[in-house]
């Protein structure tokens, strides 16, 4: 299969959708690889790495005009939308529920798009998000213990503390895949970590895993308000499937916490889960509400997009195989999890959520891959 790999244009984004190493994956299992100039130089991957094991190096009309499967990182903006086309595979974040016009495009265009987000597994768990929650919820550690610094604007308080010096104390709320690696990195740094949740089990896991180096305590608007009054950071990680984030930390219950402490609201994405949080970027990511610093980058792994794109291309391989191997229609008659992944075929809504969220059609996916197959 011809394998495409497109350079993303949408303002920060540095990463990339495939690795040299990936790359050479394909190219030995003689598919051919065609990777858009300069798509990998903002995750530190030159032109010649690519070249190296047997891409081959196109323009961008080449890369959208001639593959079969296109990888990218990000759904496609609208310049981008022209580039659409009947035959092509697109294998990319879309997140089209929260987008009517780029769904309208993908259909009117006769395009076959597959979610990275909404490939699920059985159990539930989604593989092709879980590599970027686990990179923000270690960003959002660091992000804590970096703005307590006074100069930053914070408390002025050194998170690991020193010998003969307590060291700060780390609230997460959502003790999921972002809420374990926050707390991983900051137990590292030294910090006291509690985590609140509202499974049983999860902190169950989380107490057996850790070996009782945090906290575990049952999240309620009651625990929160007690919590947050002793902490120097709070991690806002909480996610309910297929809803917004739910408000768990209000604006009065900033009053009670201790002046310069840091918030940082990974949930943002979600619309978060701090009343006073609203989307930050990189360029400037913290603002100032009653005395709190608040962090509220919505795409945190953006800013790592050496590790990010290395972390994506691990858990987006071995689908990209089965696609390149099988074809997506046999490639999807396999796995279920891929099949989950498929929004929209043939001008048609596959994935449920997404076509209740626009008021259109469902289509189940088997029935139009077959279709298009025939
Ligand atoms: N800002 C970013 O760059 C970025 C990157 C990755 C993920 N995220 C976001 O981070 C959030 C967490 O993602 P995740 O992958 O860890 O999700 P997850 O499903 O693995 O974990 C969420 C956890 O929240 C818990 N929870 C639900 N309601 C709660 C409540 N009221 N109190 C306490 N805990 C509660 C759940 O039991 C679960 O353990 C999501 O909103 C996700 O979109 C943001």
């Amino acid at each position: 299969m011809k394998i495409g790999v497109a350079k993303e244009i949408k303002p920060d984004e540095y990463r990339v959708a495939l690795t040299p190493a990936g790359a050479r994956e394909l190219a030995d299992r003689g598919h051919e690889v065609i990777v858009e100039r300069s798509a990998g130089e903002g995750s530190a991957f030159p032109d010649s790495a690519y070249e190296a094991v047997g891409a081959l190096l196109v323009s961008v009309d080449d890369v959208w005009g001639d593959a079969e499967l296109l990888l990218k990182v990000k759904e496609p903006i609208e310049p981008e939308y022209g580039r659409l086309r009947e035959g092509l595979v697109l294998f990319t974040y879309l997140h089209i529920a929260a987008d009517e016009d780029l769904t309208r495009a993908l259909m009117d265009s006769g395009i076959t798009a597959v979610a990275y987000e909404t490939v699920e597994t059985s159990n539930r768990a989604l593989p092709l998000l879980a590599p970027m929650s686990e990179i923000a919820g270690r960003l959002a550690a660091q992000a804590g213990a970096y703005f307590l610094e006074k100069p930053l604007g914070g408390r002025g308080l050194l998170l690991g503390g020193v010998p003969g010096v307590a060291p700060g104390r780390v609230l997460v709320l959502g003790g999921g895949v972002v809420g374990y690696n926050a707390a991983i990195i900051a137990i590292g740094l030294g910090a006291q970590v509690t985590i609140l949740d509202r499974s049983i089990d999860r902190m169950r896991y989380l107490d057996e895993i850790l070996s009782g180096r945090v906290s575990t305590v049952m999240s309620s608007a009651l625990q929160i308000e007690s919590s947050i009054a002793e902490a120097d950071v709070v991690i806002g990680a909480v996610l309910v499937p297929g809803a917004r984030a739910p408000k768990l930390v209000t604006r009065a219950m900033l009053g009670v916490m201790k002046k310069g402490a840091v918030i940082v609201d990974v949930a943002i994405d979600q619309g978060g889960c701090v009343e006073t949080a609203k989307p930050t970027t990189h360029t400037n990511p913290v603002y100032d509400v009653d005395g709190i610093t608040h962090y509220c980058v919505a795409n945190m792994p953006g800013g790592v997009p050496i590790t990010s794109t290395k972390a994506l291309t691990n858990a987006t391989l071995p689908y990209v195989e089965a696609i390149a191997e099988h074809g997506l229609a046999e490639a999807v008659a396999r796995d279920p999890a891929l099949a989950r992944g498929v929004n929209v075929v043939d001008g048609k809504i596959t994935y449920e959520p997404v076509a209740e969220a626009h008021d259109l059609a469902y289509t189940p996916v088997g029935d139009v891959l077959r279709l298009a197959a025939a």
